[in-house]
């Protein structure tokens, strides 16, 4: 029996893990699991699964899980809460899927106790990659990408990178493709968080309009593969069949197919290097023709470049864009500031803060913490 522990169990990702793992409960037991504050969906998660321990990253929330369940689960609270459960000796894998720079910790935590990560959390990457593939490789862990791209990624490489060339990674282009730049003004939270396709968290759904969450994929990638980043394209083909592709030297381009369902992925971290059902049927390209490519539109999509210049400076620009992008999201989906003004926001952020190349978890949360300040200011200025 393997035990998993779930970190953002009720989430868009965190429930699909839930459906891949109820069709193998003779192999995986669901150890431990966390939220931040939906304790009514912790409290059915509890009396489902009897999970070990169940942590509330938000305190208040804990409380009231711990007043209502009922069955043999501890339940815990706080940011060192979650760290714990990720790094319990009986951990076996854990699912990183909490959302934003939130994860970063308990995702570190897991590698650091040489855990099998399978990390959808992709903020850990962005804001402390270095960090991050240091301690997967100092502590033997494993590091499954659950990111339906990096998947694809990682699958077409399993005979290993002689001859690479580029990888590509495949971009819906989101709800607004085909929207002019000039109808995007007007857009609402709603209509940003209506994706053709995949059916996710709000936050990563906004990202997926501006296309800043292909910029996060592209930093993901670099880290992940250990490519320079002239070796990360993007193209954007909207039927989400094709989801990543590899090209080598020898004209070959290897790609990884299937419908746009994150249980797919999944079950491969789950499984690695077993394949196992996922509960996803297979596609049928007959009905799914024809498949388009197109290249991105830099200036429609300004985040997507904005994440290129923030790899190519390197260091904690990387987390500046990131930390900019996760206030300046939550404002619009709080309704304080407008569709296009989230890439303003990021670039005039990246403008006013100074860069460099953080050495230590400390400096990474210091300018994650400065960033969101700046990008909260400049927010600030606009109402
Ligand atoms: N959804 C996808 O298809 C997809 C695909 C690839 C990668 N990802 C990545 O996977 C991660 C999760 O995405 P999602 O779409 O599953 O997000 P989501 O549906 O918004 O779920 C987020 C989870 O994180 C918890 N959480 C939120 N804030 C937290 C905090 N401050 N501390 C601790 N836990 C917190 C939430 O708890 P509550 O429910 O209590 O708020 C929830 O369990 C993101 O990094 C995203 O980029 C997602």
């Amino acid at each position: 029996m393997i035990n998993i522990t779930i970190l953002g169990a009720t989430g868009s990702i965190g429930k699909s893990t839930l459906a891949v793992i109820d069709l193998y409960n003779k192999d995986f037991n669901v150890f431990a699991i966390s939220a931040n504050t939906d304790h009514k969906q912790m409290l059915d998660l509890c009396n489902k699964y009897h999970p070990k321990y169940a942590v509330m990253a938000d305190a208040d929330a804990a409380e009231k899980l711990a007043s209502t369940v009922s069955v043999d689960t501890q339940v815990l609270s706080g940011t060192k809460a979650l760290d714990d459960i990720a790094s319990h000796t009986d951990t076996d894998y854990v699912m990183a899927a909490i959302v934003g720079s939130a994860g970063m910790s308990s995702a570190l935590a897991a590698a650091k106790a040489g855990k099998r990560i399978m990390l959808a959390n992709k903020e850990s990457l962005v804001l402390a990659g270095d960090i991050f593939i240091e301690a997967v490789k100092t502590n033997n862990a494993e590091l499954i990408p659950v990111d339906s791209e990096h998947s694809a990624v990682f699958q077409c490489l399993q005979s290993g990178t002689s001859g690479l060339n580029k990888i590509q990674l495949t971009a819906s282009g989101g709800p607004f493709l085909h929207t002019p730049i000039e109808k995007l003004k007007n857009i609402t939270p709603d209509e940003a968080c209506a994706h053709p396709n995949w059916s996710m968290g709000r936050k990563i759904s906004v990202d997926s309009a501006t296309m800043m969450n292909k910029g996060l994929e592209v930093i993901e990638a670099y880290y992940l593969f250990n490519l320079d980043p002239g070796q990360i394209d993007v193209i954007v083909h909207p039927q989400s069949i094709v989801h990543s592709s590899v090209y080598y030297q020898d004209g070959s381009t290897l790609s990884q197919l299937g419908n746009p369902d994150m249980r797919t992925v999944i079950a491969y971290a789950l499984g690695y290097p077993q394949r196992i059902n996922s509960g996803v049927s297979a596609i049928n390209l007959a009905k799914n023709s024809p498949l388009e490519f197109y290249q991105p539109d830099l200036d429609k999509f300004a985040c997507l470049k904005l994440a290129f210049e923030a790899l190519n400076k390197g260091g904690s620009a990387m987390g500046t864009i990131n930390a900019a992008n996760e206030i300046a999201v939550d404002n619009f989906l709080n309704n304080k500031i407008k569709f296009l003004d989230i890439p303003e926001v990021i670039e005039k952020t990246l403008d006013a803060s100074i860069h460099s190349a953080p050495l230590s978890l400390k400096e990474i949360v210091d300018n994650d913490i400065n960033s969101r300040q700046i990008a909260q200011e400049i927010i600030n200025s606009y109402v």
